[in-house]
């Protein structure tokens, strides 16, 4: 595997690749690779003959108060982490290579940006969808690779490469759980022990949520409730967010459930929070 920091040599590579005909399957990340961010790798491998991944925590998508500084790093556990799991070059780029001095354009997907984690985070999205843009430039993939872990993440870039016509595929991976259904995330290594002990009840009151739409539950309201009394039943669990919404659009529903739900929540441990979701097909 090569480990590239220099946007001119990850530019050679890429042009070298294409030139040979090679599809190219791109999955941007964060780094503190964990199980989930390997399953977006492995599959890349599967789809794609050459496979890049980015590390890089942008500091655009963090808002002044949130953990920008202390989001957890470890270059070298992820290069050997990448490297097994069929990563072909790794992009670790500093934040000024890809932010110089003068830097002024961004990239600003409306509408579905302003509900769920929008509306906690301004200023997220447009820090998400520039980066990612700008890796979409520099990767020239021919498919990219998200997690469902982050659904509104996936919706808000599928919508800029169809807005913007861009000439690649967005591929979306199912969420990678540990054991008791905690949603693998980097942001997991924040929590105490009483807190993990506590986080499982994220994917207890989704799964209880989808079994009583099966049943026939659909009243979005009703369903809310069920899953913000089942969290706060958890003394550590503190709800930001809890919403059932269109998985299409992120749309409310007016009354009844349709099609494609999204059940999102957004949930604070301590200082540390997590986010999950669930889809559930109706039409299925
Ligand atoms: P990061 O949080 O590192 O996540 C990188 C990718 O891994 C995202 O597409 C995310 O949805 C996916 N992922 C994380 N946990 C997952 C899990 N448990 N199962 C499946 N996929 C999972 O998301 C970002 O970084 C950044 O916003 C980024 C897109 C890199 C832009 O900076």
């Amino acid at each position: 595997m090569q480990i590239v920091n220099n946007i001119a040599v990850l530019k050679l590579l890429v042009r070298q690749a294409r030139s040979n005909g090679q599809s190219i399957g791109f999955v941007p990340t964060m780094g503190y690779l964990h199980e989930g961010h390997l399953q977006l790798v492995r599959q890349a491998a599967l789809e794609n003959e050459l496979v890049v991944m980015s590390i890089f925590v942008n500091p655009l998508q963090f808002g002044p108060s949130e953990d920008f500084e202390k989001y957890p790093r470890n270059e070298a556990a992820d290069i050997e982490m990448a490297a097994n799991a069929g990563c072909h070059i790794v992009f670790i780029p500093t934040s000024k290579e890809m932010y110089p001095k003068g830097f002024d354009s961004y990239v600003d997907v409306q509408g579905i940006t302003t509900t769920l984690c929008g509306a906690a985070r301004p200023g997220h999205f447009r820090g998400v969808a520039t980066v990612v843009m700008k890796l979409f430039n520099l990767v020239a993939p021919t498919r990219a690779y998200f997690g469902q872990k982050d659904a509104q993440q996936a919706l808000v870039i599928q919508k800029m490469a169809n807005d913007l016509n861009m000439d690649l595929e967005i591929v979306v991976v199912p969420t990678v759980r540990e054991p008791d259904g905690l949603a693998m995330s980097s942001r997991n290594a924040y929590l105490s022990a009483d807190e993990r002990k506590s986080a499982a009840i994220l994917y207890q009151s989704l799964t209880a949520a989808k079994a009583k739409i099966m049943q026939g539950l659909n009243d979005p309201k009703q369903i809310v409730a069920l899953i913000k009394s089942m969290i706060q039943s958890e003394p550590l669990a503190v709800v930001e967010y809890v919403e059932v919404v269109s998985a299409d659009d992120l749309k409310e529903f007016e009354q009844e459930l349709q099609s494609r739900v999204l059940i999102a929540l957004a949930v604070r441990f301590g200082k540390t929070r997590l986010i999950d979701n669930m889809i559930i097909d109706l039409e299925a």
